[in-house]
């Protein structure tokens, strides 16, 4: 290629890149707007309480993978002393945080979905995480933490709850639409809609699993204490969540700071 003709491409592919980069901030605002007139609906919010907070930047992670990996487990008694928003924050963006300005995220996705959406349960209410922005949006000021527990009473004391939830709606993208076509057609080896259900299920569970182990190894690097749970009623959460037909609650993550001593897990 002539030189005159590289340099070309290369500023088209500058501007291209610019423009997508545009395009997407555009979409954030939009989405933004978005999902805080929705939460408004869902949680019936009349008084306009559904505001959105920023968060800090997550804090740096300097440890290596290898002593991560090492320090990482779940813990199940915790201190009832608050998670600091910039802890919250470290953890929410190794879920689920924004690394390019595409919107590419921490964790992966299948056929990059994106569908899975993050709640945070505190004792000041439900709130819900907004990647693209770094912060969360409130939702109502009620304290359910107690309903994501069944029988495992040193939790309760816990500051937050991360729970996982899957928006299958978001798995009929454009992109699966046309594989699931391809696939009706061709029938490869008697692949029917029942499997491409079944797939698209463990699709779902498989991408919360992504996230739950980037929190356990965050968790580890910035001395949080953490376990994963699936031991909940999730039709009661989901009640509570308000959630659509689509959207199941996959899992929760309990997260906060270990006791200081035995007095500071029960009393
Ligand atoms: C999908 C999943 C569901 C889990 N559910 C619960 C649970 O409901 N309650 C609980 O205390 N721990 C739960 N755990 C934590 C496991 O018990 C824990 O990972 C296991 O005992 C190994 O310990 P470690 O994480 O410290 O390596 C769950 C873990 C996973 C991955």
């Amino acid at each position: 290629m002539k030189d005159s003709t590289k340099e070309k491409a290369k500023g088209l592919a500058h501007s291209l890149k610019a423009a997508i980069s545009d395009r997407w901030f555009h979409d954030i605002t939009d989405r933004l707007d978005g999902l805080l007139s929705e939460i408004k609906t869902r949680f019936k919010d009349e008084d306009d309480h559904v505001i959105f907070r920023q968060l800090p930047e997550a804090r740096p992670m300097t440890m290596s993978l290898t002593e991560a990996l090492s320090l990482r487990k779940s813990r199940r008694t915790f201190s009832d002393e608050p998670l600091s928003d910039a802890d919250l924050a470290t953890l929410l963006w190794a879920a689920d945080g924004i690394t390019h300005d595409g919107g590419k995220r921490t964790t992966p996705s299948a056929l990059d979905w994106q569908e899975i959406d993050i709640y945070v349960l505190k004792s000041n209410g439900i709130w819900h995480w907004v990647p693209e922005k770094n912060g969360l949006i409130f939702c109502e000021l009620k304290d359910i933490r107690s309903e994501t527990i069944i029988a495992q009473p040193t939790i309760h004391i816990a500051p937050a709850h991360i729970v996982y939830v899957a928006n299958r709606a978001r798995t009929e993208s454009f992109v699966s639409r046309l594989g699931e076509k391809v696939i009706d057609k061709v029938k490869p080896r008697g692949f029917d809609s029942a499997k491409i259900e079944e797939m698209r299920e463990r699709a779902m569970t498989i991408d919360v699993g992504a996230k739950i182990q980037a929190v356990y190894l965050a968790a580890a690097t910035i001395n949080v204490a953490c376990v994963a749970r699936t031991g909940f009623d999730r039709d009661r959460l989901g009640e509570l969540l308000h959630l659509s037909p689509e959207e199941k609650v996959i899992a929760v993550q309990t997260v906060g700071y270990a006791p200081h001593s035995i007095a500071d897990t029960f009393l």
